[in-house]
Parts: structure tokens; C-alpha cells; sequence
């Protein structure tokens, strides 16, 4: 783990994963509204670049730290972080990635501990030690990246469960947390235009890419329009919206009966 400080001085923005897609979008946008950021990830060419281009356009304080958050003791050091930043106002647990298209059966167990780690420990972690700062400042954000996903079973098991977790987890702290000053938001994006497909080696000839993909710029702009409005739900673009009503409105049965079919069919129901 490298660590690199510099002064804080303004409200301070927190993102894991944002080394690209949309934690680098979170980044970028934030940086426009005056935030100093601490930027979370394992590459570090590319957050060191980001960190550059940020101070140097957006006149900010930009600081990288190189964490890998399958590894408890690294996830440490930004709960640490987080405890020392009584500045920090908008906490993003976005850093994530996809189970791709094997059976729950054909991933390695190691594997599905490591996606809960990082889509549910570290987010939970996380937001357990940001909230008594937020509190004492009676304001402030927690987002937390979830999926359309979350929203219907895969055959993966794993990547739909960890993104419904967050969805839970974002109600259950917006019941609690919203009388006090602090928003909260579960991020459902579709699919959108990242590094997130080329890591699970898709090739442009993949059929994913026939749906129709947003921009994570367009993805971070509706989320923080409906942050300002307080609803816990994100779900950016009106197909995506649609598709979560009927997922959420559906009687079950049919629900079962067509994931039964989708199943029979194709491993995975949504890719993202
Ligand atoms: N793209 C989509 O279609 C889509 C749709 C719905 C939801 N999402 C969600 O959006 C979030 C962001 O993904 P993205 O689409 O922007 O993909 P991306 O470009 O691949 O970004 C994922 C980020 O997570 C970081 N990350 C992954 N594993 C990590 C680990 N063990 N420790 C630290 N950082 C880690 C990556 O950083 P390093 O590799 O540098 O560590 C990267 O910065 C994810 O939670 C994903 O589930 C994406």
C-alpha cells in the first residue's frame, strides 16, 4: 500500500474504485463542485494521472491511495482514513466487478468471498466509520454503487446478492439516517460504457454490446441531481427505470416462470 497526502482543506470526497469508469467519472464531477478527493484503487498509473489532471484543471486536492479491498488489512487503512477526515462529506463505495457468465458452481468460492469483500464489507466498513463525522456535521452523502442487477437473480448467484445487499443496506440507512441531515442512495445503473465488460474479456464481437450503453458521465449526473432530491433510488435512463418497475411490481410467479426460461436458455439474465 503507497499512501500520498497532501493538505486538506475543503470538503473532502471519498471514492473507491475510482480509478476508472464511474468512480473516475465520480471523480471528475465532484472536483468540478470544489471537493478535495481521496481516490481509491489498484492501478496506479491511472490514478496518478487522475490525481494530476484534477489538481492541475480543477485546482483541488487530489490523493491517491493504492488499496486492494479483498485484503481486510488494506480496507483498514481507508476506515483509518476516513476516522482522520473530519472534512469528509460524500462517501462513494463504487469499486466493484462483475461474475461474468459461469454458473455459481463454476466460480471459485475464493472468488465469491472476494466479490462480497469488496461489494459488501468494504462498503459497510466504510460507511460505519464515515457516519459519526457526518453526524456531528449533520450533513452529508453516502452513494452506493448497486446494479440494475440488484434488482433479479443471475447465475452467477453472487453478483446480483451482494448488489441487492447494498439496496438494503442504503434503505435501512436512510430510514435511520435521513432525519439527520445525511442522504443516502443506492446507484442501480444499466449497462454503461467502462472498463467493467473488458475485464470480464469480452471482445467488441460480444452480443453485451448490442444493448444500448449510457456514459458513466450521464450515470454520475443523474445521481447527484436525485441526491439533491433525497430519494434513495437511483436508477439512471428511462429503459433501466422501466425495467426495475416491472422487476420490483411483477407478481413472483411470473417472475420465477420467466427467469426459469431465461435460465434454461442463457446463464446470466442481466450482464451487468
Ligand atoms: N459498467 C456497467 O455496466 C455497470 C452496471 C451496473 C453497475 N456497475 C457497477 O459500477 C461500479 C463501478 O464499475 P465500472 O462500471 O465503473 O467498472 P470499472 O471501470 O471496471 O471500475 C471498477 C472500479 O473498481 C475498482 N476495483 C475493483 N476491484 C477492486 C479491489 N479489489 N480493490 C480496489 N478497487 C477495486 C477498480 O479499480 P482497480 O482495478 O484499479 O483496482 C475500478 O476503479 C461497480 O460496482 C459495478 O458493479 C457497473
Amino acid at each position: 500500500m503507497i499512501e500520498k497526502t497532501i493538505e486538506e482543506t475543503k470538503a473532502t470526497a471519498l471514492i473507491t474504485g475510482a480509478s476508472s469508469g464511474i468512480g473516475a467519472a465520480f471523480a471528475r464531477r465532484l472536483a468540478d463542485n470544489g471537493f478535495d478527493l481521496i481516490l481509491i484503487a489498484r492501478r496506479e498509473e491511472l490514478l496518478v494521472n487522475l490525481c494530476k489532471e484534477l489538481k492541475d484543471t480543477k485546482g483541488i486536492n487530489a490523493e491517491y491511495m493504492l488499496i486492494d479491498l479483498e485484503k481486510d488489512n488494506e480496507l483498514k487503512i481507508v476506515e483509518e482514513r476516513i476516522k482522520k477526515t473530519p472534512n469528509l462529506e460524500i462517501l462513494v463505495n463504487n469499486a466493484g466487478f462483475g461474475g461474468g457468465n459461469k454458473a455459481f458452481y463454476e466460480i471459485p468460492i475464493e472468488d465469491h468471498i472476494n466479490m462480497v469483500k469488496v461489494h459488501n464489507i468494504a462498503p459497510l466498513q466504510l460507511a460505519h466509520a464515515a457516519i459519526p463525522g457526518l453526524l456531528i456535521k449533520g450533513k452529508g452523502a453516502i452513494i452506493n454503487v448497486s446494479s440494475i442487477g440488484s434488482f433479479s437473480p443471475s447465475s452467477g448467484v453472487m453478483y446480483s446478492t451482494t448488489k441487492n445487499f447494498l439496496n438494503y443496506l442504503s434503505e435501512s440507512l436512510d430510514l435511520l439516517l435521513k432525519k439527520r441531515g445525511i442522504k443516502i442512495q443506492a446507484l442501480c445503473p444499466g449497462f454503461t460504457t467502462t472498463d467493467f465488460h473488458k475485464k470480464l474479456g469480452y471482445g467488441s464481437e460480444h452480443p453485451v454490446y448490442r444493448r444500448k450503453f449510457m456514459t458513466a458521465e450521464k450515470v454520475v449526473e443523474t445521481s447527484l441531481k436525485a441526491l439533491k432530491k433525497g430519494k434513495v433510488y437511483c436508477i439512471p435512463g428511462f429503459r433501466n427505470k422501466l425495467l426495475a418497475f416491472l422487476l420490483r411490481k411483477l407478481p413472483k410467479r411470473v417472475l420465477i416462470f420467466a427467469y426459469r426460461k431465461m435460465f434454461s436458455k442463457r446463464k446470466s439474465i442481466i450482464e451487468e
